[in-house]
This record gives C-alpha cells, sequence and structure tokens, in this order.
C-alpha cells in the first residue's frame, strides 16, 4: 500500500475534507502497525469528532477496521447465529438473562463482550463474580460451544479487529469516544468480524448513555444499521431509555443476581420488558417468530441455559455470589413519589463503590454495587429504605452516598412515566 504523510490526512478532516478510500486503508493500518503514532491519530480522532464523516468514509473506515484482523467463520454451527449489543448503560445486565434465552429458543447467540469502564459495567466483570467462570476462550472452544449450548458470552480474541482495541484506547483518554462515526465503526467491525449472521442493537439513550438525546442516537443507530447491512448482517435496532437505571441492581454480582431472578421467571419489570424485546427482536431476523420467549422464561428451560452456558466455561451455576462485607442502607426522610433516579449518578456511586474501574488495569469488586429498593413511580413514607450500598471498603461509602443522594429526587407530584423503548430502527 502506497504511503501517505499522517500529517496531511489530519490535516485533510481537520479542514473538512473528505478523506479518499486508500487515506482511510493507509491510516487505519499504518495506525495498527505502529507505523502512525499514537498522538496523531489522536489529532486525527479528535478532528472527526469535530468535523464528522460522510455515511461513505464510515464505511470504509469499518471496512479498514475489519480488514486489521480476522473475521471469524460460523458456517459450522447449524443453528442460526444472531448477537445483540448494547452501546452501554447503567444496570444494564440484559445480556446475562437474553443470551441463554434466546439459545433456549432455537438461536445460536455468540456474544463477544467487553469489560467496563468509567460508570458503565461491563458484562465479562458481571460473569467473573461466578466462582470459576473463564472469559477467555479459544476460536475453537467459541465455536464447540456455540454448537453444543447456543449460547456463549466471553472476551473477544486479539485478533479480532486490533485497530479498535488500540483505537478506543486512545479514544478513552483523549475526550474522542462521542464521535458517532468513531462508535459506530468500533462496534459494528467487531460484530461483523464475530461472524454473525443477524444483530440486534439496543441503543441506550439518556443522562446514563453516550447518546444523550434522542436525535444523536437515532443518527447512531441508522449509521450501524446501515453498516450492518452493507456487509451481509441483518440489523436492526432499538432505541432504548437510560436516563434511570435498569432494574434494581447496579455493579457486577448484584446484576448476576438481578439475572437469575428474570431466568427463574421473577425480576424487576423493565428488565423483563427489555429482555423479552430484544429477544423478540433477534428470534424475529432468524425466522423464528413463531417462538414465544416468554414461555422459555416461565418454564425453566432459559434457566437450564444458563446453567449450561456457565458451566461450559468452568463457572459453578450453584456457588453463591460474593456477598459485600458492608451495607449502608439508606431512608426517605420525607414523604412523597420517587420522580427521578439519575442513571448517571447511580452509575458513578457504583463506581465508586469499587464495582467499576477507572482504569483498564484496575481490579474491580465483585460484591460492590447499589442496590435500588424503590424506583421512580412508587410511593415513599419517612424511614422507608431508598437504597442500600454494598462495597469491601468502607471508606468508599462517603463519596458514594453523596452520589446516591444527588440522584434520588422525591417529590409530591406523580413521576413523569417515560417509555422503556422509544423506537426501532431497521
Ligand atoms: N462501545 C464500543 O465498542 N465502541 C465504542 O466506541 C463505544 C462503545
Amino acid at each position: 500500500m502506497s504511503g501517505f504523510a499522517a500529517v496531511d490526512v489530519i490535516r485533510a478532516k481537520r479542514d473538512g475534507g473528505v478523506l479518499t478510500d486508500a487515506q482511510i486503508d493507509w491510516v487505519v493500518d499504518a495506525y495498527t502497525r505502529g507505523h502512525v503514532a499514537d498522538e496523531q491519530m489522536s489529532a486525527l480522532a479528535m478532528a472527526i469528532l469535530l468535523r464528522g464523516m460522510t455515511d461513505a468514509e464510515i464505511a470504509r473506515w469499518t471496512a479498514a477496521m475489519i480488514a486489521s484482523g480476522e473475521r471469524l467463520d460460523l458456517s459450522r454451527v447449524s443453528r442460526p447465529t444472531v448477537d445483540k449489543h448494547s452501546t452501554g448503560g447503567v444496570g444494564d445486565k440484559i445480556t446475562l438473562p437474553l443470551t441463554p434465552l434466546v439459545a433456549a429458543c432455537g438461536a445460536a447467540v455468540p456474544q463477544l463482550s467487553g469489560r467496563g469502564l468509567g460508570h458503565t459495567g461491563g458484562t465479562l466483570d458481571k460473569l467473573e463474580s461466578i466462582p470459576g467462570w473463564r472469559a477467555a476462550l479459544s476460536n475453537e472452544e467459541f465455536l464447540s460451544q456455540l454448537e453444543a449450548v447456543g449460547a456463549v458470552i466471553c472476551q473477544a480474541g486479539e485478533g479480532l479487529a486490533p485497530a479498535d482495541r488500540k483505537l478506543y484506547a486512545l479514544r478513552d483518554v483523549t475526550g474522542t469516544v462521542e464521535a458517532i462515526p468513531l462508535i459506530a465503526s468500533s462496534i459494528m467491525s467487531k460484530k461483523i468480524a464475530e461472524g454473525t449472521g443477524a444483530l440486534v442493537l439496543d441503543v441506550k439513550v439518556g443522562t446514563g448513555a453516550f447518546m444523550k438525546s434522542v436525535e444523536d442516537a437515532r443518527e447512531l443507530a441508522r449509521t450501524m444499521v446501515e453498516l450492518g447491512r452493507a456487509h451481509g448482517v441483518d440489523t436492526v435496532a432499538l432505541l432504548t431509555d437510560m436516563n434511570v437505571p435498569l432494574g434494581l441492581a447496579i455493579g457486577n454480582a448484584v446484576e448476576v443476581q438481578e439475572s437469575l431472578d428474570v431466568l427463574a421467571g421473577g425480576g424487576p419489570t423493565d428488565v423483563v420488558e427489555l429482555t423479552l424485546a430484544l429477544a423478540r427482536e433477534m428470534l424475529d431476523a432468524v425466522g423464528l417468530s413463531d417462538v414465544d420467549p416468554a414461555d422459555a422464561l416461565h418454564d425453566g428451560r432459559a434457566m437450564d441455559s444458563w446453567r449450561a452456558m456457565i458451566r461450559a466455561q468452568g463457572g459453578d451455576p450453584d456457588a453463591p455470589l460474593p456477598v459485600a462485607k458492608e451495607v449502608e442502607q439508606v431512608r426517605a426522610d420525607i414523604a412523597g413519589t420517587v420522580a427521578y433516579v439519575d442513571a448517571m449518578g447511580v452509575g458513578l456511586a457504583a463506581w465508586r463503590l469499587g464495582a467499576g474501574r477507572a482504569r483498564k488495569e484496575d481490579p474491580v469488586s465483585a460484591a460492590a454495587g447499589v442496590v435500588l429498593h424503590r424506583r421512580p413511580g412508587d410511593k415513599v413514607r419517612p424511614g422507608d429504605v431508598l437504597y442500600e450500598l454494598r462495597t469491601d471498603d468502607p471508606a468508599r461509602i462517603p463519596a458514594a452516598l453523596d452520589l446516591a443522594a444527588r440522584s434520588f429526587t422525591i417529590a409530591d407530584g406523580p413521576a413523569a412515566t417515560r417509555p422503556l423503548i422509544i423506537d426501532r430502527i431497521g
């Protein structure tokens, strides 16, 4: 491939130009190989954030990121394959019940997941609170489990979209995560390289999400749906609310417990609603629309599928989950109705308690987190428990308490109701 000067590519985007296919192919490849420096890619990422990209540039950038590594071939899997990706939110444990549920309904779900950073949790961190469970699988183990169990949640291998691995770490520390072209190409390059036949996207909107406005979320969803289809992956997106946390549990082990409640046929209504809506989209996408996922939640098939999935990765589904050493319950001091619980504030509180990490090398605490006892719309009386903070390190409680207290609003009138599912793109 002919070489360009990185500085010319940066200048072209800085000045609002459209990058050529050759420039994009070169810069992504040269960065992956270490021939373009981090400071040059940082400047280019910032120019992309400020100037944007055309659909054709985003498509080419995504193709270059896919070409930076291997593309898995799932053709030997006998069931249709379908995956789901969420853009990330607070209390978003949906992957945990959804993956075994959809497998129990006849599809195969190849779920390559990540770890949490900042206020959003990571699926792998949550599952690692199960004693013995292992996130890293070889490609061969991944394929055999997908065939045998129909459900795998594991860490993406080093060979998959290495350009994204490098670029995402750089964006995280250069204030360039929130660029729609970069988010769309990052997510879709990994999902396309993973080899899934169909994909359902859960694009979060609200204070606890990357996308704060419905317009931006719609634009991100449209971009990702088009990228998927251009690469032969049948893709649809739901836009869902992330102003308030999903469910009652925010943390690692506490979210696994809430997922088990859903798999046992109970659990908070919003978690069940979103799990079933996404399951229906996934089953529709692979021609299984006559199967009702609600039946599999209620008759134990989804739980059986969960147990097989956890066991296949060395986990003990019957082992007790870690419990925090310190539990601080916070009670209401006035009467009223819970008007609002801010997702970002509660996510940060859980993070402060040890559930999340500040740098990607940091460990996370399995037992730490926030458990809500009241949700928006619930009536409270003085003395009622509003939420509890859980941690192994009591020194973390005051800062978390301050964040959580500011996130809860109790008012006189009824709470404004907001729909969980805002729109469907596809
Ligand atoms: N998740 C990703 O995988 N990439 C992004 O850029 C943002 C969220």
